[in-house]
């Protein structure tokens, strides 16, 4: 692959006795939509959290557009045009929709003044269809909605270079998740951003990601275009615990995300 925007190099992140991501390498080309997927457990979000800088690899490197993300906190790989968002939906609940993206928009010194910064943040805010709860306090909107917020903070980011998204469209309404994966398509298209998006969701990954990696035991084992990633042997035993056809995650919604209490249920209004 000529000139990825990212590298992860022999990655590696024990805690205590458990080995979370274990000697992780592939690239991202740049403009790449990539699907991650594993069971729970097998290091998806410990990989996003070494690539973002909320954890430090115990071995191993990650390069940005050709520079070493070492040793660098969170706020400069940020600065790097890197974006994020949790698992659990992060967003100033006290905060109106419209003042959650200002802190961002705001943020960014190169946005020269308030009228500027309001008009980019209104734009976000249409692009994700939230523009009808500008003013809502964050507190008051749904799950899928909060998640939606985020999505378009993340968004916001300038530099923005590079999203990675930790299972932005778990228990969320069917129309909110057509709203992300319109938003995140437009973002890629127009703008050439980068996403790794960690993902239970088969039907979507395969709207959003020509290639889908997997993780097992924090292992990176197989990446590939999701239809061959889905029939691999090593897939479907790591999903199922044994070899079997037929039975991997490409059977409705992958197994991993029942365990951990979210039923990944619509619950959500659109
Ligand atoms: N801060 C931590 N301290 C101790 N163990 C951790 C920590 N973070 C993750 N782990 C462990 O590392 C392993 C990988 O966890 P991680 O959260 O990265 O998996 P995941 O693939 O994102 O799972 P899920 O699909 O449930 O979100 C798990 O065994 C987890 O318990
Ligand atoms: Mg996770």
């Amino acid at each position: 692959m000529d000139d990825p925007l990212l590298i992860l190099d022999g990655l590696h992140k024990s805690f205590g006795g458990v080995a979370a991501v274990r000697g992780v390498s592939t690239t991202l080309a740049r403009g790449e939509i990539r699907g991650l997927i594993g069971p729970n457990g097998s290091g998806k979000t410990t990989l996003l959290n070494l690539v973002g800088g909320q954890t430090r690899p115990d071995r191993g490197w990650v390069v940005l557009a050709g520079r070493s993300l070492e040793g660098q906190p969170p706020d400069a790989i940020a600065a790097r045009g890197v974006a994020r968002t949790f698992q659990l939906p992060r967003v100033f609940r006290h905060m109106t929709v419209l003042e959650n993206l200002l802190v961002v928009v705001c943020a960014d010194h190169r946005r020269a003044g308030w009228v500027e910064a309001r008009r980019d943040a209104e734009a976000l805010l249409r692009l994700v269809h939230l523009d009808g709860l500008a003013h809502a306090e964050a507190r008051t909107l749904s799950g899928g909605q909060a998640m939606l917020l985020q999505l378009a903070r993340c968004l916001a980011q300038r530099p923005l270079v590079l999203c990675l998204l930790d299972e932005p469209f778990a228990g969320v309404h069917p129309g909110i998740k057509e709203r992300m994966v319109q938003a995140i398509h437009e973002t890629n298209r127009a703008h050439g951003v980068t996403f790794l998006v960690v993902s239970h969701e088969m039907p979507t990954l395969r709207r959003l990601a020509g290639r889908v990696s997997v993780m097992h035991n924090g292992a990176w084992i197989a990446d590939g275009p999701l239809d061959a990633v889905a029939r691999d042997p090593r897939v479907i035993e790591a999903y199922l615990g044994r070899p079997g056809p037929g039975h991997g995650p490409e059977e409705g919604r992958a197994p991993g995300r029942a365990a951990d209490g979210h039923s990944g249920q619509p619950r959500d209004p659109a």
